[in-house]
């Protein structure tokens, strides 16, 4: 533990909390999904499953095993890739006619997402704004328990098994948000990394991203002890800032993925890389979910907000939009440039995870080093070279300010503050690694 980082602050935030979350672990988990679900006292479930993954040998042995358990699964496929409210909407109608006891999702975040928004509307309905996050929605929070529901990931991606929220594209206002309440959070996470053997190169590389930048923003939030001690424990907000538990998932996430994805991408026979991306996946997800992320994805749901014409690689069948873990990273050896400033030592320990020799150089370097070695990364698996080449240029920053200024939640754990005016200079920043 970094004692000196979490040092006592006055009036500061003395403890932290970490949620329980199961997570059952394992190739060849998916087989005991009958069992998992009966003992969770589902008789009838909604199965959302991402269309992709309802024609693979995963998802015959999940429905194999539900269907064995005696449980009565009806599949739902009708998932869109990075959700939008009107596809939250129409799951939420098929939840709501179904009668369902459970749900079960088999897919990446885009699918395990839409089953927690038609579980909360289907079991408390009101309009899908009451439940966003202020200030895009009314921020109303979830009034109690969801039916049970076993998330089961298929991408090594966004760790939403674990977490308890739920992103979807509001159409309209051209930016993305989302809900977030500890009832979200799935009853169980069934993680079989057999799942992603099927999954294209360019999905790889851009989850994987995703699984960086969860772990490297979790380790380089605020420290817990900076925020103010809350009135009463309950006050305590779910993002609460790097803390020595979150630190130790997400330093053995950025270990992993910065010894197993190049390799994951390259090969889909690679079983030992894509599975070790599973679990570093699952880790970030724990880590995040307990201390939080901040400027690369606030900064990421005014970039996917924006564009609807971008074609990504490995993406090609689901229209064009700017991937998750695209649209993140994208931001992200500009963001900690930045944040660097703020908290050296803990830059220049990722900059050492991820395999720069940190040895000749001092904590002052750390942004820079950090920032090139993700920039080499994107570059060594296809991903494009900056925001240039997805489509914008410097007259939409205006707009991409306001999006991700908007993200006030996740921009308030930054390890420091960030106004209108930094966040033009990271887009700006942000248009040409290379
Ligand atoms: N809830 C959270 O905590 C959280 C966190 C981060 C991101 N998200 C959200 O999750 C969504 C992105 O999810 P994602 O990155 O996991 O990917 P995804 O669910 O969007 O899927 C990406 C692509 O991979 C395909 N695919 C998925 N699994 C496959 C498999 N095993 N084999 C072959 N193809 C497969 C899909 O059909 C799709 O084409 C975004 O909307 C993002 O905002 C949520
Ligand atoms: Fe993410």
């Amino acid at each position: 533990m970094d004692a000196r980082f979490y040092a006592a602050q006055v009036g500061g935030e003395i403890a932290f909390t970490v949620s329980p979350q199961p997570v059952k672990f394992g190739a060849g988990a998916l087989g005991e999904l009958g069992a998992d679900a009966r003992s969770l006292g589902m008789h009838r479930v909604a199965l959302f499953i991402d269309p992709r993954v309802a024609t693979t040998e995963p998802a015959a042995v999940a429905a194999r095993a539900l269907a064995d358990a005696g449980i009565d699964a009806v599949p739902y496929s009708g998932i869109r890739i990075e959700p939008t409210d009107r596809s939250f909407l129409d799951a939420a109608g098929f939840a709501a006619d179904g009668r369902f006891d459970g749900f079960v999702s088999l897919g990446g975040g885009s699918t395990i997402d839409t089953a927690k928004a038609a579980n909360l509307l289907a079991t408390w309905p009101d309009d899908l704004l009451t439940y966003v996050n202020a200030p895009i929605g009314r921020a109303k929070p979830v009034p109690g328990p969801l039916k049970p529901h076993i998330a089961c990931p298929t991408t090594a991606g966004t760790g939403s098994e674990t977490t308890g929220v739920a992103v979807f594209d509001l159409v309209e206002s051209h930016v993305k948000t989302g809900i977030s309440s500890k009832w979200l959070k799935p009853a169980l996470a069934v993680v079989d990394p057999t799942t992603t053997e099927s999954l294209p190169a360019g999905v790889v590389a851009c989850t994987g991203f995703d699984v960086f930048t969860h772990a490297i923003e979790s380790f380089t939030a605020r420290p817990f002890t900076s925020r103010d001690r809350p009135a009463s424990p309950e006050l305590r907000p779910p993002y609460q800032g790097s803390n020595p538990h979150s630190d130790i998932g997400a330093m053995a996430a950025i270990r992993l993925g910065a010894r197993y994805l190049a390799r994951a991408v390259n090969g889909a026979a690679d079983r030992e890389a894509r599975h070790a991306m599973m679990f570093a996946s699952t880790l970030a997800g724990l880590a995040f979910g307990n201390a939080g992320v901040h400027i690369p994805h606030a900064m990421s749901y005014a970039v996917a907000g924006l564009n609807h014409r971008y074609r990504a690689c490995g993406y090609e069948d689901d229209g064009p939009m700017v991937p998750h873990g695209l649209s993140v990273v994208i931001n992200a050896p500009a963001a900690f440039r930045f944040t660097a400033e703020a908290a050296p030592e803990r830059h220049l320990e990722v900059a050492a995870a991820l395999g720069v020799d940190v040895r000749n150089h001092h904590p002052r370097d750390a942004g820079p080093l950090l920032a090139e070695r993700l920039a080499a990364m994107m570059r060594e698996t296809g991903l494009p070279g900056g925001l240039a080449e997805i489509g914008y240029g410097d007259d939409a920053v205006p707009a991409l300010v306001e999006g991700a200024f908007q993200q006030q939640r996740l921009l308030t754990i930054a390890p420091r503050p960030v106004s209108r005016d930094d966040l033009a200079a990271l887009f700006r920043a942000a248009m040409r690694y290379w």
